[in-house]
């Protein structure tokens, strides 16, 4: 891309990339439906966007998994590539890339990197007697004991060993990522979790151990200055984001979307301080997710249940599972995934609060006007109160739903078009078209094609701005109104009379009930 054009940079977005050891999970998911809503929330405002997510496909874990069911690392790493691709066409994701750091592509530019950092002597050999984590693939130290001597269970089995390897002079860029970050203080969202990445470097950090023996690792990037030695996985994955869009002008990242147990140290230290010894600009923020767990425990870990989740999708619908992950967890927050609340969200909010109101309106409309959305008569608008209180409701509603999709708080934005929603639906049953339909008095059919017209524009208005959460659903609505689906919201978020005179469908289930 030319650098001197106007024309704004792409945002450029990613995820996390997900290890290659197991199958995808709610976490996992959840993350892609976040990035996702972001990214179209992006493209309705008119940004362009690129999208990257992938896979972490290196380190001990896939070795030791593909080494237990006899097949190859690489093999392994095929199958879960083929689930994860599944898992993004399943939930409506519009990645524009997928990264493997087993590509050509990528370990060329690890490669490139580690090569740059040890000519410029950021990079030394140096001899190591610690305590080392297989689980976490990754030297401890000793104060991280518990008080009786043994080791966190996160760490699994810990041995005391010696080993030469190669270190990343992490250390000396402290002093700058703190004075960074202090000048930055929305670099990472939440705020509080910046406040916790200060906290953690009150404490020296040590240099960066960024290679691993092949004896004991085989399965990663050879380094390209020692061949006994391959790189450390985190060292790698975080080169991904980079390395995907080498050469395209897209880096730096608009935007890194990530887990909380990811943020210290990998993204919010060893990240940062690689992209400064290298002379690349930072990312330009880091949106920090909490964890979701099933009944209490990580979702992560009781797997089994983790993925059931993920069938609800399948059963109910992607956007069912959008809305539900968008709706109740408040990012940055951890939040508790309950099928029995998914249940009754898709019962009440969807099924009842907005299925039945474009049922009301395809219904009345073939009813009471010939199947086509009524003009809101001339004579009438502005007069009734409760339409004039329906349309400054939506004047308030929609610039501050904005607002809150741009802070990434959607779930507030949801609760509030449901708030407009419910309005919908209130205002429809106290004008009770159903009634007006029987009248003969003129006035009543100025009121009837009145609280048509205002059903139909508040509909739309409902619908384009549901489309980031919930895409399908959202061009379904408009579909069914005989209006093609909002791709802008430029000139679209305000009350019009854009929908009078289109052709209503006759019939829609948007949220069929589904047995147990
Ligand atoms: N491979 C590393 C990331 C490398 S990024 C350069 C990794 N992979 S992971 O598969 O364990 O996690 C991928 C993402 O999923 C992380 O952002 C993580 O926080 C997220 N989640 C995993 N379990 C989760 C929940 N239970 N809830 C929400 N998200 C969680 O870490």
């Amino acid at each position: 891309m030319p650098a001197n054009t106007n024309i704004p940079k792409p945002f450029y977005i990613t995820t996390a990339i997900d290890y290659a050891n197991g199958a995808p999970h709610l976490g996992h998911a959840y993350e892609k439906v976040l990035t996702d809503v972001i990214a179209r929330f992006q493209r309705l405002c008119g940004r362009r966007v690129h999208f990257l997510t992938g896979l972490d496909e290196h380190g001990q874990k896939v070795q030791q998994t593909a080494a237990r069911r006899g097949i190859s690392p690489q093999e392994a790493c095929d199958e879960v590539a083929v689930l994860f691709q599944a898992l993004l066409r399943g939930l409506d994701i519009t990645n524009d890339d997928f990264i493997r750091t087993t590509q050509p592509r990528h370990k060329e530019i690890v490669r490139r990197y580690l090569r740059q950092l040890h000519d410029a002597g950021l990079i030394y050999k140096a001899e190591y007697t610690g305590f080392y984590s297989v689980r976490q693939e990754q030297f401890v130290l000793g104060k991280e004991r518990n008080p009786d001597g043994s080791w966190p269970e996160i760490y699994g089995e810990v041995a005391s060993i010696t080993e030469s390897n190669y270190f990343f002079k992490l250390s000396q860029y402290q002093g700058w990522l703190v004075e960074f970050l202090g000048e930055n203080p929305d670099w990472i969202f939440p705020r509080f979790r910046q406040r916790q990445v200060l906290e953690f470097l009150k404490e020296p950090v040590n240099d960066l151990c960024i290679s691993r023996p092949k004896e004991r690792l085989a399965w990663g990037i050879e380094l390209p200055f020692d061949p006994d030695f391959v790189t450390y996985v985190w060292f790698d994955a975080l080169v991904n984001y980079a390395s995907a869009v080498d050469a395209t002008g897209l880096w730096p990242a608009d935007a890194h979307v990530i887990g909380k147990d990811i943020l210290v140290p990998p993204h919010a230290v060893y990240w940062p301080c690689m992209l400064r010894a290298l002379g690349l600009e930072l990312p330009r923020r880091l949106i920090v997710h909490g964890w979701w767990t099933l009944g209490g425990s990580k979702a992560s870990k009781s797997t089994g249940n983790a993925s059931h989740t993920l069938d609800l999708a399948g059963v109910y619908g992607a956007d069912a599972f959008r809305y539900y992950v968008m709706r109740e967890m408040n990012v940055g927050q951890d939040s508790d995934f309950s099928e029995e609340q998914f249940k009754i969200r898709y019962r009440s909010d969807l099924g009842n609060d907005l299925g039945n109101l474009l049922n009301r309106l395809l219904n009345m409309g073939a009813r009471y006007s010939g199947g086509s959305v009524p003009v809101a008569p001339e004579a009438f608008s502005g007069d009734g109160v409760p339409e004039r209180e329906l349309r400054a409701l939506w004047d308030a509603t929609a610039p501050q739903y904005l607002e809150h999709a741009a802070g990434y708080q959607f779930h507030a934005a949801l609760e509030l078009l449901w708030g407009f929603i419910r309005a919908l639906n209130r205002y429809t049953e106290h004008r009770a078209p159903w009634k007006l339909g029987k009248s003969d008095v003129p006035a009543d059919r100025v009121l009837l094609e009145a609280c048509l017209a205002h059903l139909a524009e508040g509909l739309r208005l409902t619908a384009v701005a549901l489309t980031p959460v919930m895409p399908r659903v959202a061009a379904r609505i408009q579909e069914n109104m005989g209006l093609s689906p909002a791709t802008s919201f430029e000139g679209q978020l305000e009350w019009s009379s854009r929908a009078a005179g289109s052709r209503l469908a006759g019939k829609a289930i948007l949220f069929p009930p589904v047995d147990a």
